[in-house]
């Protein structure tokens, strides 16, 4: 069914439409010889060639911008196939029920050819029962045994499978190493490099997307242009189903958000990165650089203040003392945002970056949805005032740049910004959190940084490799594509895991070894290709200034917990908080 969304999206724009309409649904659907919707077709005998006015679906080179929505036509069909399902007291929503949904859609040019052509109502729903009844005879996955089997033998095989569905989901986690095993969150290293030695380019046994693991692999996937950037990232493919198919409780999430360079692809990608790029050069950064030192100073001020006054006992807690705060006041800052109004801007941060995980709650995303409309309003505030008042910030230069020709329009660069303030913050948090966490826990390291604090550099870099603040990133397949001898078909979500690629023996010498004289270290935790983070220069200026005060004030310093807590999510990795004991 994902499948035959993003393809009916090419297809539309194959077509030089900015939306895909139902008879693209129905064109994909039947193109795809391996889906329910096309054996319901062939079921009934029905000749798509006749129906469809256009060119048949998969001729042509996919288009370079996929269309971005579903036109009405679309959305109603996919809201009928919902209700096709829920009536059928089917568990899912399938191709199937979309075939169903356009028999029922009489009124549609296209419903109507469907009818006359033998597909109608009573026929598509018979055709599913006998779908079912054949055993599910295309892959449908999920059952895993795809041959036709006797009528008998599959009604006599229903109540067994059913039975071992749940040793099947518990294989597929813990034996088989799905992205569900709770490890992939504490301590995923044992996974990664299971995945990297067997099977290193998989379709993962629970989860719909596949997952590369080897470095060369990922650094494929993150430079080729074959590998697309697209809205519908895996974190964001759930919630925009549920939001095409009207599930209840969903709600619309504004159109801007897709404009967010990280998720474009060239050449709308490179405008925007363009702009954006002009406010983190060298001597922008320098600039910021005496102002972070004086702040990680004075957090660090505060933590030992506060020990003469309550006598505390030498302890700090390195995530909210430090590494937290320091990230988000210095973009605050950066983009021009009073720095008092941090508290708020670091709560809505936190809400859209919690619905950014894998797989967002509808809590999560309810919350998510409420600050980008909360932001939204604090933002134009904020420009009124700067308009008003011009200064030198990084929004003030985009505003005076608004109606040049490649200027940024209002929604882009409030989508950028806010892209910004949520990748700003909690990945330099995590470097800071997972580095003071890396170094102490390789006591060795940590007294030869102590000892020559003029290895901060490299130091940085090998603790982004080593236990790397994002973890994962996705693309979509454009083409089939062949890599380490599996070929992924096109419309297929690619999650790349960077911390895995990061401890690769191929390209790494000893890579499970915390080393902070490691030199080649190319590791790909900034990830690479035309999407390289950003803020890399920003981040691992701020971490070095970060950990080399705390080596130099507490170069005694120990883990006062050895059992930490970690947050959710396979995205971003670091620890909830880290206590240390200072002398
Ligand atoms: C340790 C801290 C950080 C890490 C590990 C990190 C990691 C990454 C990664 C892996 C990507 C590429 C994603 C992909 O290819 O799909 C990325 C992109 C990006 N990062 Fe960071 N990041 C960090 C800090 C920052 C900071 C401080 C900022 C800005 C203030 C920032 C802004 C961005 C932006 C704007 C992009 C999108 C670039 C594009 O699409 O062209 N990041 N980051």
């Amino acid at each position: 069914m994902r499948r035959a969304l993003v393809s009916a999206l090419d297809e539309a724009a194959r077509h030089g439409r900015e939306a895909a309409d139902a008879e693209d649904l129905l064109a994909v659907i039947a193109d795809d010889r391996e889906s329910a919707g096309a054996y319901l077709l062939e079921q009934c005998g029905v000749d798509i060639g006749r129906i469809l006015d256009r060119a048949q679906p998969g001729i042509g080179p996919l288009p370079a911008q996929r269309a971005d929505r579903l036109n009405r036509s679309a959305i109603r069909i996919l809201r009928s196939a919902s209700a096709e399902a829920t009536r059928l007291r089917h568990d899912h929503v399938g191709t199937e029920h979309v075939i169903a949904a356009l028999a029922l859609a009489g009124d549609l040019e296209v419903g109507k050819k469907l009818n006359d052509a033998g597909m109608t109502p009573a026929n598509a729903e018979a055709a599913i029962r006998r779908w079912i009844a054949d055993g599910m005879p295309r892959r449908r996955g999920g059952w895993g045994w795809a041959p036709v089997q006797p009528r008998l033998l599959t009604a006599a095989m229903r109540p067994l499978q059913k039975a071992a569905r749940l040793p099947r989901i518990l294989w597929n986690v813990f034996a088989n190493k799905s992205l569900a095993h709770p490890r992939f969150v504490t301590d995923p290293y044992p996974l990664y490099r299971w995945l990297r030695e067997r099977q290193p380019v998989r379709k993962d046994p629970l989860a719909p997307v596949w997952v590369l693991t080897r470095h060369d692999d990922v650094m494929e996937m993150l430079r080729s242009p074959r590998f697309r950037k697209d809205p519908f990232a895996p974190q964001r493919l759930p919630r925009l189903v549920r939001k095409q198919l009207g599930v209840p409780g969903e709600e619309t999430r504004p159109q801007p958000e897709t404009v967010s360079m990280l998720f474009l692809d060239p050449p709308a990608h490179t405008r925007v990165r363009g702009v954006f790029s002009r406010a983190f050069t060298p001597a922008s950064l320098a600039e910021l650089r005496p102002s972070i030192e004086r702040m990680a100073r004075q957090r660090i001020d505060r933590v030992v203040e506060g020990f003469a006054s309550t006598a505390a006992t030498g302890q700090m807690d390195i995530i909210a003392d430090l590494a937290y705060p320091l990230p988000v006041v210095t973009i605050v800052e950066m983009l021009g945002f009073p720095a008092e109004d941090f508290p708020r801007i670091k709560q809505w941060s936190d809400d859209l970056a919690a619905a950014l995980s894998l797989n967002p709650s509808p809590k999560q995303q309810t919350r998510s949805n409420q600050a980008w409309n909360e932001i939204r309003g604090y933002f134009e505030q904020v420009v009124a005032r700067m308009q008003r008042t011009p200064g030198n910030s990084l929004l003030s230069r985009l505003l005076e740049a608004e109606n040049e020709p490649d200027g940024l329009n209002r929604d882009e660069m409030f989508t950028n910004c806010v892209l910004l303030l949520s990748a700003g913050h909690e990945t330099t948090t995590n470097l800071i959190g997972n580095g003071m966490l890396a170094l102490l826990r390789n006591r060795d390291q940590w007294d030869l940084l102590v000892r020559q604090p003029d290895l901060i550099e490299s130091a940085v870099d090998e603790l982004l490799r080593y236990d790397s603040p994002v973890q994962w990133t996705s693309r979509l397949t454009g083409e089939p594509i062949e890599i380490n001898g599996q070929t992924i078909p096109p419309g297929e979500i690619v999650l790349g895991c960077l911390g895995a690629a990061n401890r690769d023996p191929a390209r790494f010498p000893d890579p499970d070894r915390l080393d902070i004289r490691r030199s080649d270290n190319r590791h790909l935790a900034f990830g690479s290709g035309i999407h390289y983070c950003l803020g890399a220069a920003l981040a691992k200026m701020e971490a070095q200034i970060a950990i080399r005060e705390l080596a130099a004030r507490f170069p005694r310093m120990t883990l006062a917990k050895t059992k930490l807590r970690w947050m959710k999510g396979l995205t971003f990795r670091g620890v909830k908080s880290l206590p240390v004991l200072l002398r």
